[in-house]
């Protein structure tokens, strides 16, 4: 099953014809947008509750394109290349990550893993780690049966339904927890983090990779506001992303202590290019458009997403429309005091 997972598909970005020019300004990726979706229609959207059902009306782009094109089998996540070059292997780097901060903490027993997905991250720690016993926390019961079927013959992953708002209580008692992409969600921040806290062994650790609302690398542009608005709408993310000044000071605020905060926006880049390539694919091509209406809205405003990404990560240095990042991809590590 470890093999299955670690799998590349044979099929890559360069067997699709080569995508339209990325836009250069986000104002040009706007303004694609805009003809394509309309940004008051999408921004009508802002702040509804749409995980469920974005996940479920996104279901054959993570698979028919995303999963073979692009990442590796049952990856919902970004790719971490920190020598700067795509590659595959670096869709399992937040694992890896996972895996310093086991070895750092020695006596590893329970890990949790909140929002997992297909499984990926578990799965692939659970192979490497058969002294330890992994559990998966999706919302999303289809989620869940991927995850299990993809680690039959792994004893000590489990998978369960169930949301992390807060955790539930039979699966407290973690020494490490982790999150690839999820907690965003998270609607009350004060409750999750408490909830986080709450289930955390004394001397657990919290490990967490995702976006943050970029608020420390300069001014931020209006356009970049309202293109970091349309991200957050794009994938449901109701309450917005937050920063990871906010995120530290709520986990210090459920009795956490912060370990440190790493920018990991550069190691993303590689795999945001690509992922803005497939978008280009859609943007550009008017056939791909009309093939692409099978797919329910929410699956297609994964178009927008991916456009926008890039941009969101570099901002503009220069020009009239200069302006920072709007969101940053980062690693926080926390600590429960022992
Ligand atoms: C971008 S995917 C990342 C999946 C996985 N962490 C990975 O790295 O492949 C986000 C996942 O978070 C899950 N999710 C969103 N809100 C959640 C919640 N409140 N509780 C548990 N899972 C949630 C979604 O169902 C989805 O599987």
């Amino acid at each position: 099953m470890q093999m299955a997972a670690e799998a590349s598909s044979e099929t890559d970005l360069n067997d699709l014809p080569p995508p339209a020019p990325a836009p250069v300004t986000l104002a040009e990726a706007i303004a694609m947008i805009d003809r394509q979706f309309g940004v008051e229609k999408l921004l009508a959207d802002a702040g509804k509750q749409v995980v469920e059902p974005y996940y479920r009306q996104s279901v054959l782009v993570y698979e028919q394109f995303y999963e073979k094109y692009l990442s590796v089998p049952g990856c919902m996540h970004f790719g971490l290349n920190p020598d700067g070059q795509f590659s595959r292997d670096g869709f399992y780097g937040q694992a890896r990550g996972v895996r310093t901060t086991i070895r750092n903490m020695g006596n590893v027993k329970r890990v949790l893993e909140v929002g997992c997905g297909k499984g990926l991250n578990t799965i692939r720690l659970a192979g490497t780690h058969p002294d330890i016993s992994f559990t998966g926390l999706d919302l999303l019961e289809e989620h869940v049966h991927k995850a299990t079927a993809r680690s039959t013959d792994l004893p000590n992953a489990r998978f369960v339904q169930g949301t992390f708002e807060p955790i539930p209580k039979p699966l407290r008692g973690a020494d490490l927890i982790f999150g690839v992409e999820t907690l965003c969600y998270a609607q009350d921040l004060d409750a999750v983090c408490q909830g986080i806290a709450d289930s955390l062994t004394p001397g657990g650790r919290l490990v967490i990779f995702d976006c943050f609302r970029e608020d420390g690398k300069g001014p931020v542009s209006d356009q970049m506001r309202l293109a970091t608005r349309l991200l957050e709408v794009g994938w449901g993310v109701p309450a917005g992303y937050r920063s990871a000044e906010e995120w530290s000071a709520a986990l210090q605020r459920a009795g956490l202590k912060m370990n440190w905060v790493h920018d990991e926006t550069q190691n993303a880049m590689p795999s945001v290019r690509k992922l803005q390539g497939f978008a280009m694919r859609f943007f550009g091509d008017w056939k791909v458009r009309m093939q692409s209406r099978i797919l329910p809205d929410l699956g297609r405003r994964n178009a927008v997403t991916a456009i926008l990404m890039p941009l969101l990560f570099e901002g503009q240095p220069d020009g009239p429309d200069a302006t920072a990042p709007g969101v940053s991809y980062m690693r926080l590590v926390a600590r429960k005091p022992a």
